[in-house]
């Protein structure tokens, strides 16, 4: 959460800092703010709200710095308001820092430091960095506290006069950096020293993008795409700094790092709205071909060969994950113990490592997340590792911090996905998985009744149908709702747990999933005359059974709104939205776009901004 960049080179600094953090802004948007260079000084400007705040701001003004810092905001210590809003400087106004992550002993640290006379104004953890740093630049040369308290200040005086150069602040960045417990990825702006961005990091993510004449850092790629082509994945413990032409990456022993830059396949297309209002209805549309490149890169690149067959002689099987990619992880569970009749165990990442989980060395544990960052889950994976389990990530993001840990990586290949709410990154996680299963049947020598192309097919089913068109009516009666529940039976059930994630998520509307058959044991006094109740049959061999439950509901006046492809339905219940037939197990594959167009489309009936639902970020990277 939190997302952060650093620009430095021959252009206007500030603008292209802005630019990259509007595709970061999927991080948090509590609040938004830039650090800049000019001329002598270091100014701080910082804007509670979205980033357009921050923006339109700054929109009239040119701000001739070639070196800037930038923050986008998801509060975790200290309310989001300004005082808050990062940049935070030091208590001698001598530096600028920008951070994602938690300093988890910044009380202490913060302690030590104000009986060192250090004041602070904010309530978070990035300030106590700030200080520490400081501390440390001061302890190399008490000197600076000094010249810092005199306004202009000039870098070629604090290099002569003072000594400080990249190597002291590098030192200083060491000493905080072994001092600081947790996560965190920083950018630093000196005052005085403003051709230089320093950085550190540790656990959150973080990159070096490599440009002519302007170099940049940023905690994803796609915030520097269009920008540079070339790109250096910063590791944990790495510290740097980086110029317009130089870039200089140091180890944990201060040892200097040969770096290997990669190009990143990323289309500027795929980060731009282009014709769409929001990123969520475009990434909706996406699934379908999410669907499809995902299996033909999985095919291409012979990813499931490389995963050894004798590690599935004699195993037992787990999954974890969160959010969405938990709901992917339960049709995953429900299938394979189903078609391969293997026991799977499923948790929730923030469950699965306090619950002493009973994993070995023969045991085989998939994660699955889109962003590859989720703090909970990757605690899980380092756990997992250290008991000898083979570990295997399903991530969408190449490159990220999971796959470094996790001994085979299945990439889904959605593309960058940037509304917060998981549409597209979901169908891809259903197709990697199913082209998991198909694997381990085959190694089993197991037949079972799906293969890739019927997947390709299944997904296709959707394509020509303008589900907004049929749930218009819909939309506009539920919109106004406190309550809405959503019942199914088998994979039914599991998809009502993402169709009712995915409406609450956009339009703070309560949803609450129920297996259909578990309604009369509580839920059922919920419903009263004229609420709506979302009802998921697409299951032949359930169809009697969710039928009684849909009675049970007409008979108390609830408004039954069923997505099925059973269309002798339709008089039974208050509105149907049909959906294509399909093998009953691939109904994941048709059922969950309409899902999600209703989210969508009731989130923006209500006037909220899908793509940024409040208080939510997309990449949770704390626990
Ligand atoms: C957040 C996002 C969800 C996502 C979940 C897990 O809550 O808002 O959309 O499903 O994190 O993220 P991951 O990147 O691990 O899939």
């Amino acid at each position: 959460m939190c997302g952060i960049v650093g620009y430095i080179g021959d252009r206007l600094a500030v603008p292209n800092a802005l630019n990259c953090l509007k595709a970061l802004e999927y991080r948090g948007y509590d609040s938004a703010g830039v650090a800049y260079a000019d001329g002598t000084e270091l100014k701080i400007c910082k804007m509670v709200g979205k980033l357009e705040n921050l923006t339109s701001h700054l929109k009239n003004k040119i701000i001739p710095s070639s070196c800037a810092i930038g923050h986008t905001r998801w509060a975790t210590h200290g309310e989001p308001n300004k005082q808050n809003a990062h940049p935070h400087a030091d208590y001698y106004k001598m530096l600028a820092v920008v951070h994602n992550g938690i300093i988890e002993n910044y009380l202490e640290l913060k302690n030590e430091l104000e009986k060192k006379g250090y004041k602070f104004y904010s309530a978070t953890d990035t300030e106590v960095f700030a200080n520490l740093l400081s501390f440390y630049l001061i302890e190399q040369n008490p000197l600076l506290k000094g010249y810092y308290a005199v306004r202009n200040t000039m870098h070629n005086t604090l290099h002569s006069t003072y000594k400080i150069d990249e190597k002291c602040i590098i030192k200083a960045l060491h000493s905080v950096v072994l001092k600081c417990k947790g996560s965190f990825a920083v950018a630093v702006l000196m005052r005085g020293y403003d051709d230089v961005i320093f950085f550190a990091k540790n656990k959150s993510p973080l990159i070096i993008g490599k440009g002519e004449n302007e170099n940049f850092i940023a905690s994803d790629t796609p915030a520097l795409i269009g920008c540079c082509k070339k790109f250096y994945s910063i590791k944990d413990g790495e510290i740097g700094y980086i110029t317009k032409d130089r870039i200089a990456v140091f180890d944990e022993n201060l040892k200097v790092l040969k770096l290997n830059f990669k190009t990143v396949n990323i289309r500027p297309e795929q980060v731009i709205l282009g014709n769409y209002s929001h990123f969520m209805e475009k990434e909706i549309e996406q699934g379908a071909d999410s669907v499809t490149e995902t299996i033909n890169r999985i095919e291409q690149m012979k990813i499931l060969e490389r995963i050894s067959p004798k590690i599935f002689d004699n195993f037992d099987l787990h999954i974890t994950a969160c959010g969405t990619a938990l709901h992917a992880g339960l049709i995953a569970k429900c299938v394979i113990e189903d078609k391969l009749k293997i026991p799977v165990d499923l948790d929730y990442a923030s469950e699965f490592r306090y619950k002493k989980p009973l994993i070995s060395s023969k045991s085989i544990c998939l994660f699955i997340s889109q962003s590859g960052e989720t703090a909970d889950t990757l605690s899980c994976v380092e756990l997992s590792n250290s008991v000898g389990a083979t570990t295997i990530a399903f991530t969408n993001v190449a490159g990220s911090r999971m796959e470094s840990l996790v001994d085979y990586i299945i990439p889904t290949s959605a593309g960058p996905e940037i509304a917060v709410a998981s549409t597209k990154a979901y169908m891809a996680q259903l197709a990697a998985i199913y082209q998991f299963i198909e694997y381990l049947a085959k190694i089993k020598g197991i037949t079972i009744e799906f293969s890739s192309d019927s997947v390709k097919n299944a997904v296709l089913k959707n394509k020509y149908i303008n589900y907004y068109k049929e749930l218009e009516d819909v939309v506009q009666e539920i919109k106004d709702e406190e309550s809405v529940y959503f019942i199914g039976r088998g994979i039914d059930y599991l998809l009502s747990l993402e169709g009712a994630l995915k409406l609450k998520e956009v339009s703070y509307i309560h949803c609450e999933a129920m297996p259909a058959g578990e309604l009369k044991h509580g839920s059922l006094a919920l419903v009263r005359k004229d609420c709506f109740v979302i009802a998921i049959l697409t299951q032949k061999e359930l169809y009697d059974k969710t039928l009684n439950n849909i009675y049970e509901l007409n008979s108390r006046g609830a408004k039954v709104i069923l997505f099925s492809p059973f269309k002798e339905l339709r008089n039974i219940v208050y509105k149907q939205i049909l959906i294509p037939e399909t093998e009953p197990v691939l109904s994941p594959f048709v059922a969950m776009k309409p899902l999600q167009c209703l989210a969508y489309a009731t989130a923006i009936a209500r006037g909220n901004d899908p793509d940024k639902p409040r208080n939510l970020a997309k990449s949770v990277t704390v626990e």
